[in-house]
C-alpha cells in the first residue's frame, strides 16, 4: 500500500542558485545523496520513503545542509518541529552540558532537570493546568491523554466511555491515537475498531459552507449546531455519555483554527456535560500559531493538553498538561515509561522553551503571519483556477492545488511544485494532510526577507509546474 508517490531519483542539471539564504551548485539530486538514498530504501520500510530527496547533513536555523554544499530554506521545520530554529545554540549547548555533565538516563528517578523542565511547562500553560507528565512522542501523549480521560469520567459512570474526535483529524499512528484519528484509510488495518471512538467533520471552510467565516451568512451558532447534528448523525444521543472530545489546534492538511466563538460553546458543552476537552497541540504548540499554544486564540482553557514536537525544538520528548484532578488518578508507579523525562531531552527542552518565551517567538510568529498571509493571498489570486485553497495561522499555511474548474485536489500538481521548489532550494515535505498539501511550516525564527524570498520561489515553482504541463 503506498500512499506517496515517489520523487525521482536521476540527477538532474538544475540551474545553479546563490542567495543570501539559499544555495544549489549539483544536479539536483545528487550522486552522492542517490546512493545514501538508495541504501535507506534497500534497509528501511518503504513507508519511510516519500520525501524529496534532499539528504540532510546538517540544519542550522532555517536552513538545511547536504554534504555537498546546497542549502535550502527550509519550510518544513524537520515535521513542524524545529520551532525555535534548527540547531539553536541555547537547545544545543543545553545537550551538550547534560551530556558533559554525564546523566544520559535516569527513568523515573528523580532528577533536577525534570524539576526544571515540568516547572517551566507549568509556567507556560494556564493555572489551571498544574501538573504534566513527560513522554517521548506525540502518539503517546493523545493515548495518554485518552486514558485519562475515560479513566475520570468512568469513576461515576461506568458508560461515560465515548471519545468524540474529529474527520480528518491526526493524533499518531499507534493503535488508539489512530482509533482516534480521522482518515478510515489509515486504520484499515485495525480489525476491532472502538465502538466508543466517533468522528464528527471539523469546521473546514473548504468542505463545508457552514464553517466558512467569509460568507454573510456564517454564524458561530450555526457552525456548532453543526458539530452537535453530526454528533447525533453518529448516533450519540446521550451527550452525558461522552468522555471526551479531543481536537488538534489546527488540522495539519489545513491549517485553519476552530473559530474562538465555536470554541467557546465547544468548553461550555464539556462543561455541561462533564467531558474531558482535550487539545492535540503536539503540532501547534509552542508558538506556532502565533500564540503560545492554538486554544489561546479562544480564550478557553482545555482540561487536558497535549504537547510534543516544538516543545523541544530537537530531541524526542512530549507531554500531557493537565488539571490535577485528572493528572493524580493513577497511583505511584502506575503511569510511567521508560524514557519519562530523559534528561538530555529534557535539558534540550527547557532551552528551547526558554528561548521561545524570551525571544517572543510567539509574538514574532504573529507578525510573519501578516506576511504570510498577504503573500499567500497573492499567490492564490495569481492561479484561482490552480489554488483551490490558502490559509493559515502563525507560522502554518496551506496551500492546496485544485484540478482547474473542480474542487477537486490535484496530488500530482502538489508534488511537482515539491520537487521543483527543493531544485530551486525551499525544501518542503512531500504533500500532506489532504494528500495535496503544499504546507509551509518554516522554523519560527525565520526572518521576514527570508520568508518572501521562499514565498518567491514557491510562486515561481508554482508557475513552473503550470508551464510544465504544457
Ligand atoms: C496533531 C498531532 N498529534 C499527534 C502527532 C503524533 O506525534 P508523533 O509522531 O510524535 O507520535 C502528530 C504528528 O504529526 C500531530 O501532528
Amino acid at each position: 500500500m503506498s500512499k506517496g508517490e515517489q520523487f525521482d531519483l536521476r540527477p538532474k542539471e538544475v540551474p545553479h542558485i546563490h542567495t543570501k539564504y539559499r544555495t544549489i551548485q549539483t544536479t539536483i539530486p545528487n550522486p552522492e545523496s542517490v546512493a545514501i538514498i538508495e541504501g535507506l530504501r534497500k534497509y528501511e520500510p518503504i513507508s519511510m520513503s516519500g520525501q524529496p530527496p534532499v539528504v540532510w547533513d546538517r540544519a542550522e536555523g532555517i536552513n538545511v545542509y547536504d554534504a555537498q554544499g546546497n542549502r535550502w530554506i527550509d519550510m518544513s521545520s524537520c515535521v513542524v518541529v524545529a520551532n525555535a530554529g534548527h540547531c539553536n545554540p541555547r537547545v544545543k549547548q543545553a545537550i551538550l552540558d547534560m551530556v558533559q555533565h554525564g546523566l544520559l538516563n535516569n527513568y523515573v528517578f528523580p532528577s533536577a532537570i525534570r524539576e526544571k523542565l515540568t516547572k517551566k511547562i507549568i509556567e507556560v500553560t494556564p493555572p489551571e493546568l498544574e501538573k504534566v507528565f513527560l513522554l517521548t512522542t506525540g502518539a503517546e501523549s493523545t493515548e495518554c491523554a485518552i486514558k485519562l480521560a475515560r479513566t475520570y469520567t468512568r469513576r461515576h459512570d461506568p458508560d461515560k466511555n465515548i471519545v468524540v474526535t474529529f474527520e480528518d483529524g491526526f493524533h499518531g499512528r499507534t493503535l488508539g491515537s489512530q482509533m482516534a484519528g480521522g482518515s478510515p484509510r489509515d486504520k484499515q488495518w485495525i480489525r476491532n475498531l472502538d465502538p466508543d471512538m466517533v468522528q464528527i467533520p471539523f469546521p473546514n471552510s473548504f468542505k463545508y459552507e457552514w464553517a466558512d467565516q467569509t460568507r454573510s451568512d456564517y454564524s458561530d451558532d450555526r457552525c456548532f449546531s453543526k458539530l452537535l447534528e453530526h454528533l447525533e448523525r453518529a448516533g450519540i444521543k446521550n451527550h452525558d455519555k461522552i468522555s471526551a472530545i479531543m481536537t488538534e489546534t489546527f488540522q495539519g492538511g489545513w491549517c485553519e483554527l476552530i473559530p474562538a466563538g465555536v470554541l467557546q460553546r465547544l468548553r461550555r458543552f464539556c462543561d455541561a456535560h462533564h467531558i474531558v476537552l482535550i487539545y492535540d497541540e503536539v503540532q501547534g504548540g509552542f508558538g506556532r500559531t502565533g500564540k503560545m499554544f492554538g486554544f489561546m486564540h479562544g480564550g478557553i482553557v482545555p482540561d487536558l493538553v497535549c504537547c510534543g514536537k516544538g516543545i523541544s525544538s530537537s530531541l524526542p520528548i512530549s507531554c500531557v498538561a493537565g488539571r490535577k484532578e485528572i493528572m493524580d488518578l493513577y497511583g505511584p508507579g502506575e503511569m510511567t515509561s521508560t524514557h519519562t523525562g530523559n534528561p538530555v531531552s529534557c535539558a534540550a527542552a527547557l532551552a528551547s522553551i526558554e528561548y521561545i518565551v524570551e525571544n517572543d517567538l510567539a509574538g514574532h510568529c504573529a507578525e510573519m503571519e501578516k506576511v504570510m498571509a498577504k503573500r499567500v493571498a497573492a499567490i492564490q489570486q495569481k492561479y484561482p483556477d490552480w489554488i483551490g485553497f490558502a490559509k493559515g495561522v502563525g507560522l502554518a499555511w496551506a496551500i492546496i492545488p485544485v484540478i482547474p474548474g473542480t474542487k477537486e485536489l490535484d496530488c500530482a500538481f502538489a508534488h511537482d511544485v515539491v520537487r521543483i521548489a527543493m531544485e530551486k532550494g525551499v525544501l518542503m515535505f512531500a504533500p500532506v494532510g489532504s494528500g495535496a498539501t503544499l504546507k509551509l511550516v518554516p522554523p519560527l525564527v525565520i526572518t521576514e526577507d527570508a520568508l518572501l524570498e521562499a514565498l518567491d520561489v514557491i510562486d515561481e515553482s508554482i508557475a513552473q509546474a503550470i508551464a510544465e504541463r504544457g
